[in-house]
């Protein structure tokens, strides 16, 4: 196992917790750089289902060391409900979850601040989780947030709450909600601020320490590609650097100890929030939904459903240094006779190859299929490559010659076994 990068390649949930535990037993160190508890990554172990929030996955197999890294925003409150679900459920946090004393925290005003705008904006909302995700980052572009290091220091911490609690209280009032009160809010964090004390420290030093001792690391990416500040379909994205990039900036590990980027795509395409969607299709989304799949794991919206793109998942390839890719949810399309890949967009009657950044452009781009015949039968069994019917195989080949990348992991169900692991 090399130092890797996990990614998602298409808008999230691609299916990475699964990919990421899989991989994890390989890995030293899991660590999350980036996003909030707007992921929600579902690991399912024997009978039992974890969706993590914040904690990275690893934290479920023993002798890993989890890292929440600078480029994370915590809710400590969020935070200290995880670790106590997890704590219920047998699994061992002290001694393994380690938090970055320069992550920024999300603190009940971002929240409320998130869902205030959010319905301001009516029609043109962005469908965020309402997780304080996006004013959380703003505070800390803002040079107005406050850190971990402030919580655990409880004078610091009063003191800088009753001022930004100040600024906040007005702007939510302005926004038309009711302002927060400051005992209230205190005393969550405070009492918050005490269990997490232990577990707070210099990931930096700690990652680049290990590092010298030749520990294996894998970073948890959170969201995907096109929810990315920078390459994703802006505005409709999330607040941090979702890429490939965003694992050394929110981690302090240099780029070129990274060894591997593994790119995870679902063998078709969701979106939850607003904004284009080129293969969108309502009659896959009808059946993916009547089998009880593609609700969200964070907020239980029915998730839009679409064709796999290989134009987005091919630029996803281009901007991450994809090497490998773990394809999932492949036994959703068990059932089809046809099944469509979108090899091409066009737009005004040109052949485009790539995202346009333009998202009226993007909304204009109709996609070109190629149409490939479905197996008809169930891939959920399978647990290596030659057990895949011809047509799956086919399919996946396909989606990997498209990509331009080599396919890494299969996946045929949401359980651990349910795994093909081909590189
Ligand atoms: P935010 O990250 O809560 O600000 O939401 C911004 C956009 O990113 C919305 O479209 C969300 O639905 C989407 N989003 C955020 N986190 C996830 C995720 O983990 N999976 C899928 N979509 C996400």
């Amino acid at each position: 196992m090399a130092n890797t990068i996990l990614v998602g390649a298409q808008w999230g949930d691609e299916g990475k917790g699964k990919i990421i535990d899989v991989l994890t037993e390989k890995a030293d160190i899991v660590v999350r750089s980036q996003g909030g508890s707007n992921a929600g990554h579902t690991v399912i172990i024997g009978e039992q289902k974890y969706i993590l929030h914040l904690v990275p996955s690893g934290i479920l197999r023993n002798r890993k060391k989890c890292v929440i890294g600078n480029g994370v925003v915590v809710d400590p409150v969020g935070l200290v409900e995880e670790i106590r679900m997890l704590e219920d459920l047998g699994v061992k946090v002290d001694g393994k979850l380690f938090i970055s004393d320069a992550a920024h925290l999300v603190l009940p005003y971002h929240r409320l601040l998130d869902a205030q705008r959010e319905d301001h904006k009516g029609r043109k909302k962005i469908g965020t989780t309402k997780r304080g995700i996006g004013p959380a980052y703003a505070d800390k572009a803002s040079r107005t947030g406050l850190r971990m290091m402030d919580l655990i220091d409880p004078e610091r911490f009063e003191k800088a709450l009753r001022e930004r609690l100040k600024e906040n209280n007005a702007v939510l009032k302005a926004l038309g909600a009711k302002p927060l009160s400051f005992a209230k809010v205190h005393a969550a964090c405070r009492a918050a601020g005490d269990r997490l004390r232990p577990l707070v420290t210099n990931t930096v030093v700690l990652l680049n320490r290990a590092l010298r001792q030749r520990k294996e690391m894998l970073f948890e990416g959170a969201q995907g590609t096109f929810l990315d500040l920078d390459h994703g379909t802006y505005p409709y994205v999330t607040s941090s650097n979702t890429t490939a990039g965003g694992a050394c900036t929110g981690s302090g590990v240099p780029p070129h100890r990274i060894d591997r980027v593994v790119g995870v795509m679902k063998a078709y395409t969701t979106r939850v929030g607003e904004g284009p969607f080129p293969t969108e299709s309502d009659e896959l989304g009808d059946l993916l939904h009547g089998m009880g799949r593609e609700f969200g794991a964070t907020t239980g919206r029915p998730r839009r459903c679409g064709w796999f793109d290989a134009v987005l998942t091919r630029h996803a390839a281009m901007v991450n240094g994809i090497d490998d890719i773990a394809v999932t949810n492949l036994d959703g399309l068990d059932t089809l006779e046809r099944i469509r890949i979108c090899v091409a967009y066009k737009l005004n009657g040109k052949k485009l190859d790539y995202v346009p950044a333009d998202l009226h452009q993007l909304a204009a781009c109709e996609p070109v299929f190629r149409d490939l015949p479905g197996w008809q039968s169930d891939t959920s069994r399978a647990r290596k490559w030659k057990e895949l019917p011809a047509r799956a195989r086919q399919y996946l080949e396909a989606v990997a010659n498209l990509v331009g990348a080599s396919l890494g992991i299969v996946s045929v169900g949401p359980a651990r076994d349910q795994t093909i692991v081909l590189k």
